[in-house]
């Protein structure tokens, strides 16, 4: 008998899938978004997507059933997640009900004008909704900038923030120059954390299939 299910993921022989879903109105979070995809693409075994939130479509559902990792992006509206965002986490409904995404790994980033602008809320919304649906949610870990005698505003983690990224820009600021180049940095490492940890993950359960896969065939002899 074949081992198929721990924690619900098949084993993963080959490379692992990081998607990263957004909503963006005015880019400053698509600039992040491509920034954790560029991150966990440069992940060694791991591969990224794209997929803006704007239209609910059969393929966007598909790449996500297929992703190992979700990293959810939006803007923060009125102190929480953007409609747009929330309309995608709602219509996940039928999913959470079939424990689809259970096991997957996620993680979020988030951007405001204001320098807090109670981005928190989003990020901690983000990690709700993750584990409604039974996913594992990667932290950023990184010490807060601001924390040394050389502290710069182009720090990684300049925000001092721990669930996710947080990033800020002033009045919005151009696009062609923000977010700051700090900003941008943190969200590459949070795309590269998230494929390295999927992928410690993946091996680590390809390994746990093939001890059960004997174990099971050693029963099966006796
Ligand atoms: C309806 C609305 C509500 C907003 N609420 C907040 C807020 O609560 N805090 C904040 O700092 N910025 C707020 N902003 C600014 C947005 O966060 C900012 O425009 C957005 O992050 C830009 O991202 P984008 O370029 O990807 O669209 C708000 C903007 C809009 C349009």
């Amino acid at each position: 008998m074949a081992a198929t299910t721990v924690s619900g993921c098949p084993p993963k022989a080959d490379g692992v899938k990081i998607a990263v879903v957004f909503h963006s109105d005015r880019g400053h979070v698509e600039k992040l978004a491509r920034s954790v995809a560029a991150g966990a693409a440069q992940t060694s075994g791991a591969t990224a997507s794209l997929h803006s939130l704007n239209e609910l479509t059969d393929p966007l559902w598909a790449a996500l059933e297929a992703a190992d990792a979700i990293i959810l992006g939006c803007p923060t509206y009125m102190g929480g997640p953007s409609a747009v965002f929330k309309r995608f986490a709602e219509a996940s409904l039928p999913i959470w009900a079939r424990r689809g995404w259970t096991a997957k790994l996620a993680a979020g980033f988030t951007h405001s004008q204001a320098m807090s602008g109670d981005k928190l809320n989003t990020l901690e919304y983000f990690s709700i909704l993750a584990a409604q649906h039974g996913m594992i949610w990667v932290n950023l870990d990184l010490l807060p900038g601001w924390c040394h005698e050389e502290a710069s505003i182009d720090d990684l983690n300049r925000l001092g923030s721990w669930l996710g990224v947080m990033s800020q820009s002033d009045g919005d600021g151009p696009i062609e120059t923000n977010p700051r180049t700090g900003d941008l940095a943190t969200a590459r490492h949070l795309g590269a954390l998230v494929a390295a940890t999927t992928r410690a993950l993946a091996v680590g359960r390809a390994h746990i299939y093939a001890d059960a896969g004997e174990l099971v065939a050693a029963a099966a002899a006796r």
